[in-house]
């Protein structure tokens, strides 16, 4: 028998999680012969409601959910975690850019990173979900110096799931045509959802598409789906992240399909040039739990430029939250 994973779960009684929990406890993100204990964190004021989810999760009998912790204290619900899964935190509302949550949210990452320095598992393995994401990761990673820097990543893969979304309606094909999509930078407007490196149907990407459709419509589609789904729904994206969230953590453990790559924001020791100690999001491979940068992809002027903007907006927040 497997011995339990504990995955802990930040924001627990929040939109994303109602919907990232229950697929967690399936077993569909680590597999469903992994029994995982639930470790759910949420601030004091929330712990109703929270209560109420954990009700809720044990009604479902799932059958490989041995526990079901409820906390509202970073050290409790990070003892012993194997997995991370940082998505408390503020949400923006319409009109709002991901980094104007910098100040309401940065310090939540700095008190979790400590946490987790102190009490997790020396292998955990951390996503952060929470706005701004990239700059929320590097907090987390800078106030948790002695664990590995390729252990704390960001979420772009609900970028990376879009841009492949727009182009199979675009084209009427199936997702499955669509190979090694990139998306670089920041979760941010500045992100470059790249299709240059990308293959379609067995040919480069671009072959498909006019360069007009490509900057005017396809980049800042991607770029600002997330504005687009506060303006539809009132409220932000949450079974669309959470699935991301499921997908980013899978593919980390479990490995991406050969021949294919998928995004993730990660440290940067300055590939392609970029700035060194930012969280950047990159085309990656993933092996034996590990990922890796897939590097020597052609990166034209077009490109570099984007790559530019996106890079300077993340120094940028760094210099921000430099005091914490
Ligand atoms: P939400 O407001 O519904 O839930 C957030 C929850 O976090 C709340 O229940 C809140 O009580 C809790 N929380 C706040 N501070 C906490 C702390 N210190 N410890 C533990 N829990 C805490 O928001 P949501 O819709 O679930 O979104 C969560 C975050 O994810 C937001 O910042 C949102 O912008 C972000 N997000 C990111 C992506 C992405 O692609 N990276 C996608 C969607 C949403
Ligand atoms: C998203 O991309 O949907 C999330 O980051 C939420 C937001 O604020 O856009």
């Amino acid at each position: 028998m497997t011995s339990p994973a504990k995955v802990t779960i930040t924001g627990a009684a929040g939109q994303i999680s109602y919907s990232l929990l229950f697929r967690i406890a399936s077993g569909q993100m680590l597999g469903s012969q992994q029994p995982v204990e639930l470790s759910l964190l949420e601030i004091p004021q929330a712990m109703k409601a929270l209560e109420g989810v954990a009700m809720e999760l044990n009604d479902c009998a799932f059958p490989l959910v041995q526990k079901i912790e409820c906390h509202d204290n970073a050290q409790a619900a990070f003892d012993g975690s194997s997995y991370g899964m940082l998505v408390g935190a503020r949400p923006r509302g319409p009109g709002m850019e991901r980094s104007e949550l910098l100040g309401a949210n940065a310090g939540i990452f700095q008190q979790q990173g400590k946490a987790i320095n102190e009490v997790a598992d020396d292998k955990i393995k951390v996503v952060v979900v929470g706005n701004p994401a990239n700059t929320n990761a590097l907090v987390c990673l800078k106030n948790a110096p002695d664990v590995p820097k390729n252990q704390i990543t960001a979420m772009t893969r609900l970028d990376h799931n879009r841009a492949k979304a727009q182009v199979a309606e675009k084209l009427g094909i199936s997702l499955s045509e669509i190979k090694q999509m990139t998306i670089w930078g920041n979760h941010s407007t500045t992100q470059y959802p790249d299709l240059y490196n990308s293959i379609i149907s067995g040919s480069n990407g671009m072959d498909h598409f006019a360069q007009e459709w490509y900057e005017s419509f396809f980049i800042p589609k991607v770029a600002k789906r997330g504005a687009e789904i506060i303006e539809a729904r009132g409220s932000s994206s949450a079974a669309s992240a959470a699935n991301a969230a499921i997908e980013h953590m899978r593919d980390w453990v479990k490995g991406t399909e050969e021949g294919d790559w998928v995004s993730m924001a990660v440290y940067s020791e300055g590939q392609y040039g970029i700035e060194k100690g930012i969280i950047f999001s990159y085309p990656v491979s993933c092996r034996n739990g590990e990922y890796k940068i897939i590097e020597g992809l052609d990166v034209n002027e077009f490109s570099r430029k984007k790559l530019k903007e996106t890079e300077i907006e993340l120094i940028e927040e760094r210099e921000a939250v430099e005091n914490i």
